[in-house]
């Protein structure tokens, strides 16, 4: 506190009577009443050219914060330059004590005192895990999902933690591609809405328990290609704006304060250094007022793209295109300065900068305390609490989607069961927590063998078959996985033989997915598909429960297996929510958030594709249609599908008009009936098709949904309201407009099963 009056409190008065002498308002940093901008525009005149090129520098952690401090190499410079004020942001800074010390550096030995701002990869929690961000949105529940990140916010918040580098808001098409796991999947609809629950339930009303959100990353990553991490994207603007774009304009008109750009190129020109998608669209037609950060390095990468000729260049080119702050490459930090001496980067533009990181502080409370963050006490009572726990189970049990279930194997009897429990997962406490398990205990998370002992009446027995990974798993490292040892299946098959039901937890390391782990082949890993089908001869009473970070080709289980259970990485809670799921306890309702392809070879695969002008055979036995001649077109699990231990009966839709006009509206309703015997959950989806447009339009679109639970023969009814909103889209004019003519309402349980009506459009 005794920071403001040093640093401030004269310094700022006498920078306002300079600048507005006939102002007579006392301007302080802490005046609550003042506008931010006039208090950031007051810092900002305080500032030389280098400390303001330092707001723009953001390090990784570099050193045992509160150990002796760095003499040599990298990490001495980097703390040379955070006394010389020359950081504006750390991340990787973790724990109340490592941030304080970090912080008192920057207000009590810089010459302005200006705080730092602490960022994290909280993707999905912090220490307390919840389902990776693709299972989340596998609940279409926003309340859920906002309070997921609200809980993600209030535990990394406590450990001075103020900003984290999520939501990922980039729509996947691509399941080959390892980061689906940390998006929204593939519904720029569906992700947009996600999108705005997660920015609103990480930075609520910017409290103590609230940090800053960031929507990341801009843009078309996901779009590399062959799913391929990193690799170029070359996508129409017709894709950017229709399919690209809307998650991160929402997540703009949600207030996000930050944005992230991206490793990639997009049609040729890296994102970091990209001023159509910055300068342009961002900053220019959303009027997005907070600030970008650049990926981890991706100014320099510049270079091996072979768009910049040094780290100079790269520096020249990011902040000219807008890029406000220099995540890990120093290039701004090194050069900045010298470039607006040489007038290759005009200063209005740092200033803009700037302005953008000081404003990101003010709202965030750090000027009237930049120790708001650094509370030991409430550190020591938020971590992990009891709370967070029922949250991320709650979520948990929301994410599960029920793929398949015959032979009524599901949900299990609650006594006198032999219950074989095969498969190395099932057994793992750490695959559960994904790849982005950054600051949780390994081995951490409840088992699905853990979850299904907690009910005592049956017998259970646990055969691992076959290892999963072996060697090293480590963030870092590449996973290794068993492709040779199968000397426990002997095991696996006598207990399946001996017992009525069999559950094999089978899937993918956490490890195998996230960023850099793409992978070209989407089977079960390893031996676990020869496992799978070993079992299923000895046993066919096999419940399937899936552990992976992204959809998964598994074309015999889909025939074969009477019961398949999506349960993803699930988080911290993930065996509890299991059980409770395999026994009923809860009734499943998730439902796909992404296509589950048949092959590898289908992809991308996504439910709102294109028509094209050959989409069937027009005379039999054909070829020369849009297909495959060795694999369907349709996928093995299309979006929007999941299963409840109750069934649903849709009826009755109606449209209370076939036409509507300029600022009109259409009711559509339907009728949605309990048939079955148990109270259920179920999302009722209603999509849309423009027939015919200035530019080609999706076959489907998903455009509205609501989340109805019923008790057994209970009958609802949901209505939507169809308005210019949902028909409108980027057209040929290059604006968003809804044309004039003939569209396809569908309205039913997933992208496949609707029932449909048409109505027209005039204006
Ligand atoms: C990722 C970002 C992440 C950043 C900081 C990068 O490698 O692409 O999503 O936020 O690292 O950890």
């Amino acid at each position: 506190m005794n920071f403001q009056k040093k640093k401030y409190g004269i310094v700022i008065l006498s920078a306002l009577a300079l600048s507005c002498t006939s102002s007579k308002k006392i301007v302080s940093t802490t005046n609550k009443k003042l506008p931010i901008d006039i208090k950031v525009d007051s810092v900002l005149k305080l500032m030389t050219l280098d400390e303001k090129v330092g707001q723009l520098n953001q390090y990784n952690g570099f050193w045992d914060v509160t150990g002796p401090s760095p003499k040599n190499g990298q990490a001495a410079k980097k703390y040379e330059n955070l006394k010389k004020g020359l950081v504006g942001s750390m991340l990787n800074i973790k724990g109340v004590k490592d941030v304080r010390a970090l912080q008192k550096i920057a207000i009590e030995e810089t010459r302005l005192g200006i705080p730092l701002i602490f960022g994290f990869d909280v993707i999905h929690g912090y220490k307390t895990i919840s389902p990776i961000p693709l299972a989340e949105s596998a609940s279409w529940d926003m309340d859920a999902i906002k309070r997921s990140a609200a809980i993600a916010a209030e535990e990394s918040a406590a450990v001075g933690i103020n900003w984290t580098f999520a939501p990922m808001v980039d729509v996947s098409r691509d399941a080959r591609w390892g980061r689906v796991m940390e998006g929204a999947g593939e519904d720029p609809f569906l992700g947009s809405k996600i999108a705005v629950a997660r920015v609103q339930g990480f930075q609520g009303d910017f409290s103590y328990k609230n940090i800053l959100a960031c929507a990341k990353h801009f843009a078309g990553y996901a779009l590399a290609e062959s799913g391929r991490d990193y690799n170029t994207v070359d996508v129409s603007e017709n894709t950017l704006q229709n399919t690209i774009f809307p998650p991160f304009k929402a997540s703009v008109d949600a207030g996000v304060r930050t944005f992230m750009n991206s490793f990639n190129e997009l049609n040729g020109i890296p994102a970091t250094g990209n001023a159509y998608l910055q300068r342009e669209v961002l900053k220019g037609d959303w009027k997005f007022d907070g600030l970008v950060v650049s990926d981890w390095g991706s100014i320099n990468e510049m270079i091996a793209h072979g768009y910049a000729k040094d780290s100079k260049q790269a520096a020249e080119i990011a902040l000219n295109a807008g890029s406000d702050m220099d995540m890990e490459s120093s290039a701004y930090v090194e050069h900045l300065s010298q470039l607006v001496k040489e007038g290759k980067v005009k200063e209005t533009l740092i200033d803009d900068a700037v302005r953008r990181v000081l404003k990101v502080k003010f709202e965030l409370g750090l000027f009237e305390n930049p120790y708001k963050y650094c509370d030991e006490a409430r550190e020591a009572a938020t971590v992990g609490k009891a709370e967070f726990q029922e949250g991320v189970l709650d979520m948990a049990k929301k994410s599960i989607v029920l793929l398949k279930n015959e032979k009524g194997l599901l949900p299990l009897k609650k006594s006198g069961q032999k219950i074989a429990i095969i498969g190395a997962l099932a057994n793992d406490k750490s695959s559960p927590l994904g790849s982005w398990r950054l600051a949780a205990d390994d081995n951490s998370a409840v088992s699905v063998l853990e979850g299904l002992e907690k009910y005592s009446g049956n017998q259970l027995s646990f055969a691992k078959g076959a290892d999963l990974s072996v060697g090293r798993t480590e963030f870092i490292w590449e996973t290794k996985i068993n492709t040779t040892d199968k000397s426990g299946f002997e095991e696996a098959i006598a207990l399946a033989k001996n017992s009525d039901v069999v559950v094999m937890v089978l899937g993918e390391h956490g490890l195998q997915s996230g960023e850099g782990r793409s992978r070209s082949e989407l089977g079960l890993p390893g031996v676990q598909e020869e496992l799978l089908e070993a079992v299923y001869k000895a046993n066919p009473n096999i419940i399937l429960v899936l552990n992976n970070g992204r959809p998964l080709a598994i074309p015999w289980a889909a025939e074969n297996i009477p019961a398949i259970v999506e349960a993803w990485q699930l988080g911290s809670q993930s065996g509890n929510a299991i059980a409770q799921v395999l026994y009923g306890d809860y009734n499943p309702s998730g439902k796909l958030p992404m296509t589950f392809p048949r092959s590898v070879g289908q992809l991308p695969l996504y439910y709102n594709y294109k028509n094209t002008g050959r989409p069937t055979m027009n005379e039999p036995d054909s070829v020369f249609w849009s297909h495959f001649i060795d694999q369907k077109n349709t996928p093995q699990f299309p979006f929007g599908f999941g299963l409840s231990y109750t069934n649903f009966a849709y009826s009755d839709l109606k449209l209370s008009s076939p036409i509507f006009t300029k600022n009109g509206k259409i009711e559509v309703s339907i009728r949605i009936k309990n048939t079955g015997k148990v109270k259920g959950k179920e999302v009722v989806q209603l999509y849309i098709r423009d027939l015919i447009g200035s530019v080609t339009r999706p076959v489907k679109e998903l455009k509205g949904f609501e989340m109805i639970e019923l008790e057994p023969s209970e009958t609802k009814t949901v209505t939507f309201t169809i308005d210019e909103k949902m028909t409108d889209y980027f057209t040929a004019n290059r604006k968003w407009e809804t044309e004039a003519g003939d569209f396809v309402v569908f309205v039913g349980t997933n992208s496949n099963e609707t029932l449909e009506a048409n109505f027209n459009y005039s204006n």
